[in-house]
């Protein structure tokens, strides 16, 4: 186990380093080690320390619209962030799906009356989903992006982890009015062109006229630095031709948008003391990505330079605000905890997540802001409804 402070992805194989360095790892592993157990003992932490109040209230951000009239599928669900913008935007749940069990515990715990598969019961890629044909209005879903991100291999079709062709095989099946896709920016790069192409366009143009497109999730009201792309396709052409691509509801600076509507940096956002510098948070790295059960949001180089700005401690997430206010990292930053790294992704306090503190992360991580996906879904609803 490598101390805190250190970059994961940048962190050598064992077998890449010297005796020097072994040394200084298990130095610093031990150091963590104790400082983690001063932490449980409350010896870290003065008493005079409060807990963040966050100003930040996603929810405002996605007003309830009345049901509509249409329903939606989810597949490879996660922790709900598009689940949770599609049923904001007033469409009717019809069930989830996703592989990993603890993302169906997930939604369950939030909205018991949903209907979920989890674990085998959700495998995308071993369902028949011809029983929801003519049921269901839009289909929507995150396919696994570790395949197309730029933090991985970028195997593409050849990752085992590709999903692709179980989504566009789900949509022959369904055949819904309308689909929502979503996935990392890479996918959209010239790398995969081909890939795109073959595999997610010539399956369904034929019956559905597709769009793609990137959101930025800051561009609605989220306090962080993330791009994602979206695939829209509608059968009807009309239906097509009324669709448009949300347009942003927030920005930072920028005189278009009003004081209410200006998407706030990561500090004010988590309720923190001004330092005299704020800005949006970098991307949070899922705790899925790689082989280790990380608790680090840390998805880059360049990010950890962001973090240090802000004096936000991005490692060694904790499980609670009152756990993170125990264990103060060495350097006196803020150490976050999982609510707060939900608040940074754009969903409710009220939102809860299941599991370890790595899959909570790996959830949070791993979706969509739902913010995003209550602006996509309002796009959809807008275009059928019409
Ligand atoms: C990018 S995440 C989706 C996040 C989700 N759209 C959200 O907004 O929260 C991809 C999800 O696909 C799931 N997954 C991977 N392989 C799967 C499969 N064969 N069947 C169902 N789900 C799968 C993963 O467990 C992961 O939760």
């Amino acid at each position: 186990m490598i101390g805190e402070g250190h970059l994961v992805s940048t962190v050598p194989m064992p077998y890449d380093i010297s005796e020097e360095k072994r040394d200084w790892y298990r130095e610093v592993s031990a150091r963590s080690r104790s400082r983690k157990a001063a932490a449980r003992r409350g010896e870290l932490c003065s008493g005079e320390v409060e807990l963040n109040r966050p100003a930040f209230r996603p929810e405002v951000l996605m007003p309830e619209r009345k049901h509509q009239g249409l329903c939606s599928l989810s597949l490879f669900s996660g922790g709900g962030g598009l689940d949770l913008g599609f049923e904001r935007a007033g469409m009717h749940h019809v069930a989830s799906y996703d592989v990993l069990d603890v993302c169906g515990e997930t939604l369950k715990t939030n909205r018991p009356n949903w209907t979920v598969f989890s674990g085998a019961a959700g495998d995308v890629s071993a369902t028949d989903f011809a029983e929801f044909a003519g049921e269901v209005d839009v289909v929507h879903g995150g396919p696994p992006c570790q395949p197309f991100s730029i933090a991985g291999k970028q195997g593409g079709g050849d990752d085992s982890r590709d999903m692709w062709p179980s989504f566009t095989r789900a949509i022959r099946e369904i055949r819904p009015a309308a689909f929502v896709a979503e996935n990392v920016p890479g996918l959209l790069g010239r790398r995969f062109d081909h890939y795109v192409q073959e595999t997610i366009i010539k399956p369904l143009s034929r019956s559905y006229t597709i769009d793609a497109f990137r959101l930025s999730a800051s561009a609605f009201g989220v306090p962080q630095e993330r791009q994602r792309v979206f695939f829209v396709g509608f059968r009807s052409s009309a239906a097509a031709r009324r669709h448009t691509v949300p347009k942003a509801t927030h920005g930072d600076q920028d005189e278009l948008f009003s004081a209410k509507c200006r998407t706030p940096g990561a500090r004010a956002a988590l309720g923190l003391e001004n330092i005299g510098f704020d800005c949006f948070a970098p991307t949070l790295r899922s705790g899925f990505t790689g082989p280790r059960k990380t608790t680090s949001i840390l998805n880059s180089k360049a990010s950890q330079t962001v973090w240090r700005q802000l004096q936000i401690w991005p490692n060694g997430v904790q499980e609670s605000r009152e756990a993170a206010l125990r264990f103060p990292p060495e350097n006196g930053h803020f150490r976050l905890s999982v609510q707060d790294c939900g608040l940074l992704q754009g969903f409710p306090e009220k939102w809860q997540f299941k599991g370890a503190v790595y899959q909570v992360i790996g959830q949070i991580g791993n979706s969509v802001c739902p913010p995003v996906g209550y602006a996509i879904a309002n796009s959809i609803v807008d275009a059928l409804r019409a």
